[in-house]
Protein backbone atom coordinates (compact mmCIF):
# COMPACT_ATOMS: atom_id res chain seq x y z
CA UNK A 1 0.00 0.00 0.00
CA UNK A 2 1.34 3.83 -1.08
CA UNK A 3 1.12 6.03 1.76
CA UNK A 4 0.88 10.16 -0.09
CA UNK A 5 0.60 13.14 1.56
CA UNK A 6 1.03 15.54 -1.44
CA UNK A 7 -2.08 15.69 -4.15
CA UNK A 8 1.52 15.56 -6.87
CA UNK A 9 2.13 12.03 -5.71
CA UNK A 10 -1.65 11.06 -5.38
CA UNK A 11 -2.05 12.39 -9.04
CA UNK A 12 1.62 10.56 -10.19
CA UNK A 13 0.53 7.24 -8.60
CA UNK A 14 -3.23 7.45 -10.19
CA UNK A 15 -1.93 8.31 -13.58
CA UNK A 16 0.51 5.06 -13.46
CA UNK A 17 -2.54 2.49 -12.71
CA UNK A 18 -4.60 4.71 -15.22
CA UNK A 19 -1.98 4.18 -18.03
CA UNK A 20 -2.54 0.04 -17.13
CA UNK A 21 -6.64 0.38 -17.27
CA UNK A 22 -6.67 0.06 -13.94
CA UNK A 23 -10.30 1.29 -12.88
CA UNK A 24 -9.75 3.41 -9.58
CA UNK A 25 -12.37 3.28 -6.24
CA UNK A 26 -12.11 6.20 -4.07
CA UNK A 27 -12.97 6.43 -0.40
CA UNK A 28 -12.67 9.35 1.62
CA UNK A 29 -12.86 9.29 5.32
CA UNK A 30 -11.48 11.12 8.12
CA UNK A 31 -9.80 8.31 9.77
CA UNK A 32 -10.96 6.63 12.85
CA UNK A 33 -11.35 3.98 11.03
CA UNK A 34 -13.83 1.49 11.95
CA UNK A 35 -15.99 -2.01 10.34
CA UNK A 36 -18.33 0.37 8.37
CA UNK A 37 -15.56 2.43 6.92
CA UNK A 38 -13.82 -1.60 6.11
CA UNK A 39 -16.82 -2.30 4.52
CA UNK A 40 -16.51 0.68 2.16
CA UNK A 41 -12.62 -0.25 1.21
CA UNK A 42 -13.92 -3.69 1.19
CA UNK A 43 -16.62 -2.45 -1.78
CA UNK A 44 -14.56 -0.70 -3.55
CA UNK A 45 -11.51 -3.02 -3.51
CA UNK A 46 -14.45 -5.52 -5.40
CA UNK A 47 -15.00 -3.15 -8.14
CA UNK A 48 -11.82 -1.67 -8.59
CA UNK A 49 -8.30 -2.89 -8.96
CA UNK A 50 -6.65 0.71 -7.21
CA UNK A 51 -8.37 1.80 -3.72
CA UNK A 52 -7.60 4.73 -2.60
CA UNK A 53 -8.62 5.88 0.65
CA UNK A 54 -8.01 9.61 2.19
CA UNK A 55 -7.70 10.41 5.89
CA UNK A 56 -8.04 13.94 6.30
CA UNK A 57 -10.05 15.51 9.37
CA UNK A 58 -11.48 18.41 7.71
CA UNK A 59 -11.68 21.54 10.20
CA UNK A 60 -14.02 23.47 7.66
CA UNK A 61 -16.67 20.84 8.88
CA UNK A 62 -17.11 20.93 12.03
CA UNK A 63 -19.48 23.51 13.36
CA UNK A 64 -18.09 22.91 16.98
CA UNK A 65 -14.57 23.35 18.13
CA UNK A 66 -14.72 21.08 20.79
CA UNK A 67 -16.04 18.28 18.23
CA UNK A 68 -13.57 18.69 16.39
CA UNK A 69 -10.10 19.35 18.65
CA UNK A 70 -11.86 15.69 20.19
CA UNK A 71 -12.08 14.22 17.19
CA UNK A 72 -10.47 10.63 17.12
CA UNK A 73 -7.34 10.68 15.50
CA UNK A 74 -5.48 7.17 15.15
CA UNK A 75 -3.63 7.01 12.48
CA UNK A 76 -1.41 3.70 12.64
CA UNK A 77 -4.09 1.56 13.16
CA UNK A 78 -6.03 3.18 10.39
CA UNK A 79 -3.27 2.71 7.97
CA UNK A 80 -3.74 -1.28 8.94
CA UNK A 81 -7.11 -0.74 8.81
CA UNK A 82 -7.36 0.32 5.46
CA UNK A 83 -4.41 -1.88 4.17
CA UNK A 84 -6.30 -5.20 5.40
CA UNK A 85 -9.71 -4.03 3.77
CA UNK A 86 -7.51 -3.31 0.25
CA UNK A 87 -7.01 -0.13 -0.17
CA UNK A 88 -4.33 0.08 -2.02
CA UNK A 89 -3.11 3.83 -1.77
CA UNK A 90 -4.01 5.95 1.68
CA UNK A 91 -3.78 10.02 0.75
CA UNK A 92 -3.27 11.91 3.97
CA UNK A 93 -2.51 15.58 3.36
CA UNK A 94 -1.89 18.30 5.85
CA UNK A 95 -4.57 20.52 6.32
CA UNK A 96 -1.85 23.33 3.98
CA UNK A 97 -1.92 20.71 1.02
CA UNK A 98 -5.73 21.28 0.55
CA UNK A 99 -6.08 24.46 1.72
CA UNK A 100 -3.19 26.75 1.12
CA UNK A 101 -3.91 29.05 4.10
CA UNK A 102 -6.97 29.39 4.03
CA UNK A 103 -9.83 27.97 5.49
CA UNK A 104 -12.60 29.96 4.45
CA UNK A 105 -14.96 27.90 1.85
CA UNK A 106 -17.73 29.29 0.19
CA UNK A 107 -21.39 28.65 1.01
CA UNK A 108 -23.61 25.84 -0.85
CA UNK A 109 -26.85 26.04 -1.54
CA UNK A 110 -28.65 22.94 -3.24
CA UNK A 111 -31.87 24.13 -1.18
CA UNK A 112 -33.75 21.91 1.15
CA UNK A 113 -30.57 18.96 0.67
CA UNK A 114 -28.53 22.03 2.47
CA UNK A 115 -30.96 23.83 4.52
CA UNK A 116 -33.23 21.25 6.46
CA UNK A 117 -31.72 18.76 9.41
CA UNK A 118 -27.95 18.35 9.39
CA UNK A 119 -27.91 21.68 7.26
CA UNK A 120 -30.04 23.31 9.55
CA UNK A 121 -28.20 21.88 13.16
CA UNK A 122 -24.98 22.41 11.90
CA UNK A 123 -24.35 25.54 10.10
CA UNK A 124 -21.68 25.64 7.46
CA UNK A 125 -21.59 21.97 7.82
CA UNK A 126 -22.26 20.82 3.92
CA UNK A 127 -20.48 24.39 2.90
CA UNK A 128 -17.15 22.19 4.14
CA UNK A 129 -17.59 19.06 3.34
CA UNK A 130 -18.64 20.36 -0.11
CA UNK A 131 -15.38 21.98 -0.25
CA UNK A 132 -13.36 19.27 0.95
CA UNK A 133 -14.93 16.95 -1.38
CA UNK A 134 -14.65 18.65 -4.29
CA UNK A 135 -10.79 18.86 -3.67
CA UNK A 136 -10.71 15.06 -2.84
CA UNK A 137 -12.85 14.45 -6.04
CA UNK A 138 -10.20 16.82 -8.60
CA UNK A 139 -7.19 15.18 -6.74
CA UNK A 140 -8.13 11.56 -7.04
CA UNK A 141 -10.06 11.48 -10.46
CA UNK A 142 -11.76 8.62 -8.80
CA UNK A 143 -14.10 6.03 -11.31
CA UNK A 144 -15.99 5.34 -8.15
CA UNK A 145 -16.64 7.00 -5.15
CA UNK A 146 -17.77 5.07 -1.89
CA UNK A 147 -19.90 7.09 1.09
CA UNK A 148 -21.79 4.76 3.88
CA UNK A 149 -26.08 5.34 4.35
CA UNK A 150 -25.14 6.56 7.63
CA UNK A 151 -24.59 9.79 6.49
CA UNK A 152 -27.72 10.05 3.99
CA UNK A 153 -28.21 13.45 3.84
CA UNK A 154 -24.46 13.84 3.10
CA UNK A 155 -25.02 11.36 0.04
CA UNK A 156 -27.88 13.19 -1.25
CA UNK A 157 -25.45 16.27 -1.15
CA UNK A 158 -22.56 14.54 -2.45
CA UNK A 159 -24.87 13.01 -5.03
CA UNK A 160 -25.60 16.77 -6.39
CA UNK A 161 -22.32 18.19 -6.24
CA UNK A 162 -21.26 14.99 -8.76
CA UNK A 163 -24.03 15.67 -11.22
CA UNK A 164 -23.32 19.15 -11.14
CA UNK A 165 -19.36 18.82 -11.42
CA UNK A 166 -17.66 15.68 -11.65
CA UNK A 167 -20.22 14.04 -14.38
CA UNK A 168 -18.89 10.74 -15.04
CA UNK A 169 -17.90 9.76 -11.69
CA UNK A 170 -20.33 6.92 -9.81
CA UNK A 171 -21.15 7.70 -6.60
CA UNK A 172 -21.87 4.75 -4.62
CA UNK A 173 -23.77 4.58 -1.25
CA UNK A 174 -22.89 1.72 0.88
CA UNK A 175 -25.12 -0.14 3.35
CA UNK A 176 -25.16 0.86 6.86
CA UNK A 177 -22.95 -0.64 9.22
CA UNK A 178 -24.19 -1.26 13.15
CA UNK A 179 -22.69 -3.06 16.22
CA UNK A 180 -24.41 -6.26 17.26
CA UNK A 181 -26.58 -4.38 19.59
CA UNK A 182 -27.99 -1.84 16.60
CA UNK A 183 -25.68 0.97 17.35
CA UNK A 184 -25.13 2.67 13.70
CA UNK A 185 -21.09 2.08 13.89
CA UNK A 186 -19.55 5.74 14.19
CA UNK A 187 -16.10 7.46 14.64
CA UNK A 188 -17.43 9.46 17.62
CA UNK A 189 -19.01 6.19 19.34
CA UNK A 190 -15.59 5.71 21.06
CA UNK A 191 -16.40 9.10 22.80
CA UNK A 192 -19.84 7.31 24.31
CA UNK A 193 -18.81 6.48 28.01
CA UNK A 194 -20.75 4.53 31.19
CA UNK A 195 -24.16 4.73 30.60
CA UNK A 196 -24.28 6.66 27.41
CA UNK A 197 -23.11 3.92 25.07
CA UNK A 198 -26.40 1.87 26.48
CA UNK A 199 -28.86 4.62 26.49
CA UNK A 200 -27.35 5.60 22.72
CA UNK A 201 -29.39 2.59 21.39
CA UNK A 202 -32.39 4.29 22.23
CA UNK A 203 -32.14 5.78 18.24
CA UNK A 204 -32.11 2.65 16.73
CA UNK A 205 -35.08 1.53 18.84
CA UNK A 206 -37.22 4.80 17.87
CA UNK A 207 -36.07 4.19 14.32
CA UNK A 208 -37.61 0.55 14.48
CA UNK A 209 -40.78 2.15 16.25
CA UNK A 210 -41.32 3.98 12.87
CA UNK A 211 -40.54 1.39 10.74
CA UNK A 212 -43.15 -0.75 12.51
CA UNK A 213 -45.54 1.54 12.48
CA UNK A 214 -44.99 3.19 8.62
CA UNK A 215 -45.23 -0.82 7.81
CA UNK A 216 -48.78 -1.34 9.87
CA UNK A 217 -50.07 1.77 7.60
CA UNK A 218 -50.33 3.38 11.32
CA UNK A 219 -49.80 6.55 12.21
CA UNK A 220 -46.43 8.05 11.22
CA UNK A 221 -47.01 11.87 12.74
CA UNK A 222 -48.64 10.33 16.26
CA UNK A 223 -45.49 8.00 16.56
CA UNK A 224 -42.95 11.06 15.73
CA UNK A 225 -44.58 13.53 18.61
CA UNK A 226 -44.78 10.73 21.25
CA UNK A 227 -41.01 10.02 20.53
CA UNK A 228 -40.52 13.74 21.27
CA UNK A 229 -42.37 13.38 24.27
CA UNK A 230 -40.48 10.75 25.54
CA UNK A 231 -36.89 11.90 24.84
CA UNK A 232 -37.77 15.20 26.74
CA UNK A 233 -38.33 13.56 29.56
CA UNK A 234 -35.12 11.58 28.78
CA UNK A 235 -31.44 12.48 30.89
CA UNK A 236 -28.49 12.79 29.09
CA UNK A 237 -30.30 13.00 25.66
CA UNK A 238 -30.93 15.88 23.38
CA UNK A 239 -33.11 14.93 20.49
CA UNK A 240 -32.43 17.73 17.52
CA UNK A 241 -35.07 16.39 15.31
CA UNK A 242 -36.40 12.58 14.12
CA UNK A 243 -38.50 12.78 10.90
CA UNK A 244 -39.60 10.66 7.97
CA UNK A 245 -38.03 12.38 4.48
CA UNK A 246 -37.68 10.61 0.84
CA UNK A 247 -34.33 9.76 1.16
CA UNK A 248 -33.02 11.74 -2.04
CA UNK A 249 -34.35 15.09 -2.06
CA UNK A 250 -34.55 15.19 1.66
CA UNK A 251 -38.78 16.64 1.79
CA UNK A 252 -40.33 14.96 4.36
CA UNK A 253 -43.04 12.86 4.05
CA UNK A 254 -46.08 12.92 6.43
CA UNK A 255 -48.89 11.63 4.69
CA UNK A 256 -50.33 9.30 2.25
CA UNK A 257 -48.96 5.62 1.75
CA UNK A 258 -45.13 5.40 2.47
CA UNK A 259 -42.90 6.56 -0.17
CA UNK A 260 -40.60 3.59 -1.38
CA UNK A 261 -37.52 5.66 -1.49
CA UNK A 262 -38.93 6.58 2.73
CA UNK A 263 -36.29 6.93 5.07
CA UNK A 264 -36.93 7.77 9.28
CA UNK A 265 -33.73 9.83 10.43
CA UNK A 266 -33.01 10.92 13.94
CA UNK A 267 -30.09 13.04 15.20
CA UNK A 268 -29.64 13.35 19.02
CA UNK A 269 -26.81 14.13 22.02
CA UNK A 270 -26.71 10.99 23.94
CA UNK A 271 -24.01 12.15 27.21
CA UNK A 272 -22.77 15.09 24.92
CA UNK A 273 -21.88 12.93 21.91
CA UNK A 274 -24.00 14.08 18.47
CA UNK A 275 -25.08 11.00 17.18
CA UNK A 276 -27.74 10.48 13.93
CA UNK A 277 -29.18 7.61 12.49
CA UNK A 278 -31.53 6.24 9.88
CA UNK A 279 -33.73 3.65 8.51
CA UNK A 280 -35.45 3.20 5.00
CA UNK A 281 -38.98 2.12 5.77
CA UNK A 282 -39.52 0.24 2.79
CA UNK A 283 -41.17 -3.45 4.28
CA UNK A 284 -40.16 -6.67 3.30
O1 LIG B 1 -18.14 11.29 5.98
C1 LIG B 1 -17.01 11.74 6.29
O2 LIG B 1 -16.20 11.12 6.96
C2 LIG B 1 -16.62 13.15 5.84
O3 LIG B 1 -17.72 14.00 5.89
C3 LIG B 1 -15.96 13.19 4.45
C4 LIG B 1 -16.90 12.74 3.36
C5 LIG B 1 -14.72 12.30 4.46
C6 LIG B 1 -15.52 14.62 4.13
O4 LIG B 1 -14.62 15.09 5.08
Amino acid sequence: MNTCTTIEELKSTIHASKTKGKRVGFVPTMGALHPGHASLIEQAAQACEEVVVSIFVNPTQFNNREDFETYPLTIDKDLEVAQRAGATVVFAPHVEELYGGDLAVAPVDYGRLTSSYEGQKRTGHFDGVVAVVRKLFSAVEADSAFFGKKDLQQLAVIRRLAEEEFVGLEIIGCTLIRESDGLAMSSRNVRLVGESRQTALVLHGWLNQIKKEACNQGDIQTALRAIESEAAEMEGVELEYIDVVNGASFEPLHDGPVDPEAFAIVAAEVGGVRLIDNCALACS
